[in-house]
């Protein structure tokens, strides 16, 4: 049985209750200091779930290999249990919770047989800030322990701070693979065939199963961070959301925070470490986080942004030194990586980290892998764990409590024709329109047609914890509540033409930040066009990139009648919302139409 290590009667009767239904063979409180930390990495690789990396190379890292079958979210089988089907809306899946209970229940019965239950208080967000929140997570996996370690604030401070009758929120996850007297079980468990993420929302509770990956294991990020949070910030308030946050000082030394939202595989992580060019003198931009957004008005009425997360739980292909040095650094050492290749020198690779790859590899399946062999070397799922604190271009201030004040919000999407590479809201409310009819097409990674435009609104399709009308409401009301609204734009950097991007991207993009940020200021010229404010070629910095105006003119460009036959598509969405969408959407499509 559990041995107190709280006054805190309703975390200690929840963990009871837990223990009593899971049956683990001991329970751990984690105080979340390094030596529990080195523990964890030397559980998981004594199991043979994990390799130390050569340390000269690699210091204090681990490459862990998971189950072929447990590689990433399943948004097929993940659930939010309102009240009510209408609480969860259209686009959830949803289960009355008092079935999913039951269901539940049912699996979680005796299922830490032969494990031990970790209990691991922690805090998204800074310790002490207004806008954090308090989480228990129960697990029986170390991979997860060492994981919240990196990710988020963990462990004995989080207790402290949590007192004796502080609010937390309650989060329950288990690989779902008990272990008969005597057996050690599979390296990596989990229970595919039974695999649930849930989330009760009126309960503040999320109950995970089956599953030991990432998004549906490490309960801080999507289950609490966007899917309970944004219930939690609907009712007090507030916006919980999939956005990345970064600072930009100008030569002036004046400093700007902007958020961004863009769908997964659209760059977040590179555009929140984004290096200006050299050219650009004076310009800087730092990254406060890379994923998630708390945002809150203050006391006088400015909306503060923090980052829930103190680590970066990044898409390793792709990345590089040329793509994302900051990125490449902040894993250079302390980081956990799941499902990359192995080097023969007992490092990392993944595809895109270097144009040649090694000439041998171990794969991610643990398979010998040369060039020649016709597999993908790193799951393109694969992911490094990495602290916030290693990252050069981290923020001073990232871990102030009060947050970053926030001038300019950034919608953004993957669109082949049609989109410019960037404009301006008119208004706040045109800019929630902006944000709730975003979309970006899909690319070969995932299922469903290439090309094919899957509407995301805000991002958070997969990670809204309620009605998507009901949030679209929020969102517009939030103009009330804060001073001075922060200015919203729409970019777009992948444009084509002949198969080619029109758009340099990765640093380049700094010009369009600029103009962003200027704009937010009321220092720079933006004309009036239908979709928007727009920069003339002039508008823009180009100091260091040879871009003529008429390729300029191309990448603006649109098709009247394309862009409002797309608008009259955005009813399909509408309709599916139909019930809860504010009449305020509606007017703002009209107003576009006519405009076009
Ligand atoms: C993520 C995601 O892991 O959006 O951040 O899927
Ligand atoms: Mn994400």
């Amino acid at each position: 049985m559990s041995e107190t290590k709280t006054k805190h009667q309703e975390l200690q009767r929840f963990v009871d209750e837990w223990a009593a239904r899971c049956k683990p063979d001991r329970v751990e409180w984690c105080d979340g200091s390094d030596a529990e930390y080195d523990r964890m990495l030397g559980l998981l690789i004594e199991s043979g779930a994990a390799i130390r990396l050569n340390p000269s190379k690699r210091p204090n890292s681990i490459l862990v290999r998971s189950d072929p079958r447990d590689v990433a979210r399943v948004e097929s089988r993940t659930f939010i249990c309102s009240a009510s089907p209408e609480g969860a809306g259209p686009t959830n899946n949803w289960e009355d919770p008092l079935v999913m209970r039951k269901k539940l229940n049912a699996l979680y019965d005796g299922c830490m047989r032969g494990r031990t239950m970790y209990v691991i208080p922690f805090c998204m967000g800074p310790l002490g800030s207004p806008i954090a929140q308090i989480g228990v997570q129960l697990s029986d996996s170390p991979y997860v322990v060492a994981n919240m370690k990196i990710m988020t604030r963990m462990g004995k401070p989080v207790l402290d701070a949590l007192g004796d009758d502080g609010r937390f929120v309650k989060a329950v996850h288990s690989v779902g693979h008990p272990l008969e007297p005597g057996e050690t079980g599979p390296a990596w468990p989990c229970n595919p065939e039974n695999t649930y993420i849930t989330h009760f929302p009126e309960k503040r509770t999320i109950l995970s199963f089956g599953s030991g990956y990432g998004g549906n294991a490490l309960l801080g990020k999507k289950c609490f961070a966007l899917r309970i949070a944004s219930a939690m910030a609907r009712d007090e308030g507030w916006l919980a959301e999939h956005m990345l946050i970064l600072g930009v000082e100008g030569p002036d030394g004046k400093k700007t925070y902007v958020t961004a939202a863009f769908p997964s595989a659209c760059g977040k992580t590179n555009f929140a470490m984004l290096i200006p060019p050299k050219e650009m003198t004076g310009w800087k931009v730092t990254c406060v986080g890379d994923d998630i957004a708390w945002l809150k008005p203050d006391a006088e009425g400015n909306l503060r942004a923090i980052n829930p997360e103190a680590g970066f739980f990044g898409v390793a292909p792709g990345t590089s030194m040329e793509t994302n040095p900051n990125a490449m650094i902040s894993c250079a050492r302390d980081s956990i990586f799941t499902n990359v290749a192995l080097t023969d020198d007992g490092d990392v690779w993944w595809e895109g980290m270097t144009q040649e790859p090694p000439k041998h590899l171990i794969d991610w399946t643990g398979k010998d892998w040369t060039p020649d062999c016709g597999r993908n070397a790193a799951h393109p799922n694969a992911r490094f764990t990495a602290p916030a604190r290693n990252c050069p271009v981290i923020d001073p201030e990232w871990e102030n409590p009060a947050g970053v004040p926030i001038r300019a919000i950034i919608f953004g999407g993957r669109r082949m024709n049609d989109v410019p590479l960037v404009y301006q809201a008119f208004n706040w409310s045109h800019g929630v329109y902006i944000g709730a009819t975003m979309g970006s097409e899909q690319t070969a990674a995932a299922e469903g047609q290439v090309g094919a435009l899957r509407r995301d609104p805000m991002a958070m399709l997969p990670f809204c914890g309620y009605n998507m009308g009901d949030y679209f409401r929020h969102w517009l009301s939030m103009a009330k509540r804060v001073k001075e609204p922060p200015r919203i734009f729409h970019v777009n950097w992948f444009r084509k033409k002949d198969g080619k991007f029109m758009w340099p991207g990765f640093g380049q993009n700094m010009r369009v930040l600029r103009w962003v940020v200027e704009r937010s200021r009321g220092q720079a010229i933006g004309v009036e066009s239908p979709l928007g404010w727009i920069p003339h070629y002039h508008d823009i910095d180009w100091r260091g990139l040879d871009f003529s105006e008429a390729q300029w003119d191309e990448l603006m460009g649109y098709s009247r009648d394309r862009v409002k036959k797309q608008t009259l598509s955005h009813e399909e969405l509408f309709l599916e919302l139909s019930e809860a969408l504010p009449k305020t959407m509606i007017f703002e499509r009209e107003l576009l139409i006519s405009r076009l």
